[in-house]
């Protein structure tokens, strides 16, 4: 069985007309308009037990009200969903006893308290036996490091220990299905790492299902061989990652500072000047090409700082709206 399968799934907000001026304010409260925001619509797939997934697209195309569907937050507007077996919109305490949801701009940890009031609350909520508990925050406080973290209020902890202090908490008891919504928004790269590492190791021991959303792209390269995209709230892509990248995104990126001016004509022989600015530039590699073109890059030009970088999510999900085959092209 898989872990979610939904069919036709749509969402449609309904939000009030605005009509501005006085006369149009008064009549609206008598007679309110609405007007349909379609958020999702018609969105098919199916995710297996223990899959690590993407789940992409621009701003607004319907990925945290998807997310929000699954967890039973938000009613569809119709469709189905088969989540670990449950209707998530029926909220059955034994459906919320084994998913988690986690948004990386919203918190679920107490503000004003150190970060393990709210594990002790949620041992409570999700009856965790005491030695398993404390067996798990162990484990957990291990893994990521959170030891210092524990009993500082959790409003005076940086994003990073925060980010981690929240997945810690959201895994206490053991969900079998996480759906990650954003996991290393602001974190600096260290701490996205170490976020990415602890995600595919809960995904790896656990066999845990986890749908994941983010803009990016290491996060998506390292963890997810499937990606789903959708635009404006529809399907365009389900499928393997890797494909994706060698069509839109065949190039790795190398920034480079110098310790005096290069020649451009001369860089651009390690690749593609997308920028340049005399000590500075920006290059694009063939994918493939990376390591002995930034080895040529160290041993001939007098380079300061090198970073190899991915195309930005957004770069590739705009790529595969604009160039996509007409039979996934967007809608319009
Ligand atoms: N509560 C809401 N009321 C009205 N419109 C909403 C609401 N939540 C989301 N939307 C709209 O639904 C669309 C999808 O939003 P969202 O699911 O947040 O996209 P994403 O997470 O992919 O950025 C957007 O047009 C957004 O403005
Ligand atoms: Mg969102």
């Amino acid at each position: 069985m898989p872990a979610i399968e939904i069919s036709d799934l749509t969402k449609e907000f309904r939000v009030p007309e605005k009509n501005p001026g006085l006369w149009n304010a008064a009549k609206s409260l008598l007679r309110r308009r609405f007007r349909a925001i379609p958020a999702v619509t018609g969105l098919n797939f199916s995710i297996q037990e223990g899959e690590l997934v993407g789940f992409l697209g621009a701003n607004g195309a319907g990925k945290t009200t998807t997310l929000k569907m699954l967890s039973g937050l938000l009613h569809p507007s119709s469709g189905t969903a088969n989540v670990l077996g449950y209707t998530p919109w029926q909220r059955r305490t034994a459906f919320q006893k084994q998913f988690s949801l986690v948004m990386g701009h919203r918190t679920q940890l107490w503000w004003e308290l150190p970060a393990q009031e709210t594990f002790r609350l949620n041992q409570e909520i999700y009856e965790i036996p005491d030695a398993q508990y404390r067996a798990t925050v162990e484990e957990l406080v291990e893994l990521l490091e959170l030891r210092d973290c524990m009993s500082i209020p959790v409003k005076k902890l940086s994003l990073g220990q925060r980010m981690k202090a929240e997945l810690a908490v959201s895994i206490l008891h053991r969900p079998k299905l996480l759906l990650l919504d954003e996991p290393t928004l602001g974190l600096d790269v260290v701490m996205q790492k170490k976020i990415r590492q602890f995600i595919l190791e809960y995904n790896r021991r656990y066999r845990a299902t986890i749908l994941l959303t983010s803009h990016n792209m290491d996060d998506v390269v390292e963890l997810c061989p499937r990606v789903i995209l959708i635009d404006h709230g529809r399907l365009l892509y389900d499928g393997s990652l890797r494909q994706v990248v060698e069509r839109y995104a065949p190039h790795k990126v190398i920034r480079a500072d110098f310790n005096e001016a290069v020649s451009p004509v001369e860089l651009a022989r390690i690749g593609r000047i997308a920028q340049y600015q005399g000590t500075r530039a920006v290059l694009e590699v063939p994918r493939g090409e990376v390591s002995p073109r930034a080895a040529d890059l160290l041993t001939h030009f007098p380079v300061a700082d090198l970073t190899i970088e991915e195309t930005p999510i957004q770069e590739v999900v705009r790529r595969l709206f604009t160039q996509a085959p007409s039979k996934a092209a967007p809608r319009g």
